[in-house]
C-alpha cells in the first residue's frame, strides 16, 4: 500500500560530511562505522534524516566529487558490509538515509574513462566523455574557451598512444573530474543501474550534485564570458549549464523510484543541487514528474537585512510552491562559510554577533514551509576555521587558483565530541590520532557533550525547534502570510497561528505577540524582541496582517 504521507516535504536532513564526523578507526578520517556510532546522537537531536556526501572509491582529488566507482565504498570509509549495517540502524532509528550522487563527472581513475584515454580519437570509449580536437594548426589550444568552476581551462590535452599530444577532454571542475558526455545513452543507463544499485540496497533517495549540469550545448561553441564560471564560482555559463534536456534524466530517475515505491510504499526523494539563475527557473527542476526537491540556495545568499530575506522567502513561496513541490531551504553545507562566521562583522569580531544571528536564522528556517537542511557543526554553532595555514588546505580550488577566496576547509574541520584537546573525541579511542585537517584548541567549547549539558547551547536550539516542528501541526507544510512590521523586523503566521519574527537589527523592538514565546533564538521577555533575535509565539490573534 502506498503511504499518503509524503515524509520528504517537510523533513529536517542532516547532512553528514562523512570524512569530518566521527572516526571508528583512528586513521583522522571519519568513516561510514563513525556515522553509525553517531546515530543516537542524531535521533536525539531530531532530524528525519541523514545525507552522507560521497564515500565511493576515489583518489579524493575533491574529496569524494571525483567518483571512481558508484556502486562501492572506498576503503578509507569501510566497506559495503559496513554500509549495510548503518542502513540498517538507520532504519530501526526511523532515520532516513539519502545517498550523494555525482553523475555531471567522474575521476579520471574511473575505468571508463581509464579506457577512453587508452582508445583512439573518435572511438566509442570517448564518445562517453567530450573527447574533441583542439583548435590552431598544431590543435594546441583548447576545443573552445570556457574556463573550469574551480580555476583554469575546463579542457586538458591528452599524450596520444603515439606519445604524441592528442585530444581534448572537458572538466567542468578539475581536470580529475571529466564530464560525462550525457548525449550517449550509454551514460544514462549506466547510472540507472547505479541507482537501483543503492535502491537495492535500502538507500531512502539521493541528493544530486550539479544537478543542472550534465549536458552542454551540443556544437560546445565559445562563450561570451568565458570566466564567467570561474569567477563567480556559479553555474553561470548558460552553454554549460541548465540546458533543456537535462530535465528528461530527472524525469527518468522519479521514475525509478516510483518504482520502488510502487513495490514497498516507501517514497524514495531526489533533492538536486540546482544552482540556477533565478527561482522561477529553478521550479522546472521541481515539477511533479521531476525532482522532489532542489536545494534552495538563495536563502543561503542572501545578506542578513530583513528585505532581502523577505524577498527571497517570497519568490520561493511563490514560484517553488506553486509547482507542488516543496520548498528545501538551507543556510549551511559543505562548500560554504558557516553562518556565525558569514553573518559576523569584523567590526564586531568577539561580540557574539554572528552566532546571533545564526541561531536567529536558524529558528527563522525552522519555521518556514517545507524541508531544511543542517549541516553537521550547524548545531554546534561551529564557526569557520579562518586559520588554517596554507599547508594543510586540501580543497582543489585553492591549489588550482592560488587564493584563499572562497576556499572550503575551513568548513569542513572535523566535529568536536568530547574533551579539552584535539581530536576531542573524533577519533574513538585514540587519543594520538591526528584529523585530517587541524582542529582550533577552541573547538572544546563546541564539544557535543558540553552542548548537551547546557541547554543555553546552539545544540538546544535546534533540539527543541526540530521538537516542536513535530508537535505543532502549524509548522512543517502550510501556508505562510506576512504580518506588518517596523523595518529591520521580518514577522509571519505559520497555519492557523504560529508567528515567528525575526529582529535583523541590533536594537529591540516591540514584538508582534504579547505574551511569553514558546521558543526564542536568545533572551526574549514578553512584548520585546531584542535585536539579532527570532521567536516563536501562538498568536493571540492580536497581530496585523501585511496587505
Ligand atoms: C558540488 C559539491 O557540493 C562540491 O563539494 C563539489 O566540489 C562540486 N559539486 C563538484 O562535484
Amino acid at each position: 500500500m502506498l503511504s499518503k504521507y509524503h515524509w520528504w516535504r517537510d523533513a529536517v536532513i542532516y547532512q553528514v560530511y562523512v570524512r569530518s564526523f566521527l572516526d571508528s578507526t583512528g586513521d583522522g578520517i571519519g568513516d561510514l562505522a563513525g556515522v553509525r556510532a553517531g546515530l543516537p546522537y542524531l535521533k536525539k537531536l531530531g532530524v528525519d534524516g541523514i545525507w552522507l556526501s560521497p564515500f565511493y572509491p576515489s583518489p579524493q582529488h575533491d574529496h569524494g566529487y571525483d567518483v571512481a566507482d558508484y556502486c562501492d565504498v572506498d576503503p578509507l570509509f569501510g566497506d559495503l558490509a559496513e554500509f549495510d549495517l548503518l542502513v540498517a540502524a538507520a532504519r530501526r532509528l526511523g532515520i532516513k538515509v539519502l545517498l550523494d550522487i555525482v553523475p555531471n563527472h567522474c575521476s579520471s581513475e574511473h575505468p571508463w574513462f581509464e579506457e577512453a584515454l587508452a582508445a583512439e580519437p573518435g572511438s566509442a570509449a570517448r564518445a562517453r566523455f567530450h573527447f574533441a580536437d583542439g583548435r590552431g594548426a598544431d590543435g594546441s589550444e583548447p576545443p573552445n574557451n570556457w574556463h573550469a568552476m574551480f580555476g583554469g581551462p575546463a579542457w586538458s590535452r591528452v599524450t596520444e598512444a603515439d606519445g604524441q599530444p592528442g585530444q581534448w577532454y572537458l572538466h567542468m571542475f578539475t581536470p580529475e573530474q571529466p564530464d560525462w558526455n550525457w548525449r550517449n545513452p550509454e551514460v544514462g543507463a549506466e547510472f540507472d543501474r547505479v541507482l537501483r544499485f543503492w535502491l537495492d540496497r535500502g538507500v531512502d533517495g539521493f541528493r544530486i550534485d550539479v544537478a543542472a549540469g550534465l549536458y552542454k550545448h551540443p556544437e560546445l561553441p565559445d562563450s561570451d564570458d568565458p570566466e564567467a564560471d570561474a569567477r563567480t564560482r556559479d553555474s553561470v555559463n548558460p552553454l554549460a549549464w541548465n540546458q533543456p534536456e537535462v530535465h528528461a534524466v530527472w524525469r527518468g530517475w522519479r521514475s525509478i523510484c516510483e518504482e520502488y515505491t510502487a513495490r514497498d510504499g516507501r517514497e524514495r526523494l531526489l533533492v538536486g543541487e540546482v544552482s540556477v539563475p533565478t527561482a522561477r527557473e529553478h521550479a522546472l527542476y521541481v515539477r511533479s514528474d521531476e525532482l522532489h526537491q532542489a536545494f534552495f540556495f538563495d536563502l543561503l545568499s542572501a545578506p542578513w537585512e530583513a528585505d532581502a530575506f523577505r524577498k527571497v522567502i517570497s519568490e520561493a513561496m511563490q514560484d517553488i510552491a506553486g509547482t507542488g513541490s516543496t520548498v528545501t531551504w538551507v543556510l549551511n553545507n559543505h562548500d560554504q562559510v558557516r553562518t556565525v562566521t558569514r553573518y559576523g562583522e569584523p567590526a564586531t569580531e568577539g561580540s557574539g554577533l554572528g552566532a546571533a544571528r545564526a541561531r536567529a536564522a536558524a529558528l527563522l528556517m525552522l519555521a518556514l514551509p517545507g524541508a531544511a537542511y543542517i549541516y553537521q557543526g550547524e548545531e554546534l554553532g561551529l564557526p569557520e576555521v579562518v586559520d588554517l595555514p596554507d599547508d594543510v588546505l586540501t580543497d582543489p580550488i585553492f591549489r588550482r587558483t592560488g587564493s584563499r577566496a572562497r576556499i572550503r576547509d575551513g568548513c569542513r574541520v572535523p566535529l568536536p565530541w568530547s574533551g579539552q584537546a584535539s581530536p576531542f573525541g573524533f577519533t574513538s579511542g585514540v587519543e594520538s590520532a591526528k584529523p585530517w585537517l587541524p582542529q582550533p584548541d577552541y573547538f572544546a567549547e563546541y564539544a557535543t557533550d558540553r552542548a548537551l549539558a547546557d541547554t543555553r547551547s546552539f545544540w538546544h536550539l535546534y533540539r527543541d525547534g526540530l521538537q516542536l516542528r513535530e508537535a505543532l501541526p502549524q509548522l512543517g507544510e502550510g501556508t505562510l502570510r506576512w504580518l506588518e512590521s517596523p523595518p529591520g523586523v521580518l514577522a509571519f503566521v505559520r497555519g492557523d497561528g504560529l508567528v515567528c519574527a525575526v529582529n535583523f537589527g541590533t536594537a529591540p523592538t516591540s514584538a508582534p505577540v504579547s505574551g511569553t514565546p514558546l521558543l526564542s533564538s536568545g533572551p526574549c521577555p514578553a512584548g520585546v524582541l531584542p535585536g539579532s533575535t527570532a521567536a516563536w509565539w501562538m498568536s493571540d490573534g492580536t497581530e496585523s496582517v501585511a496587505p
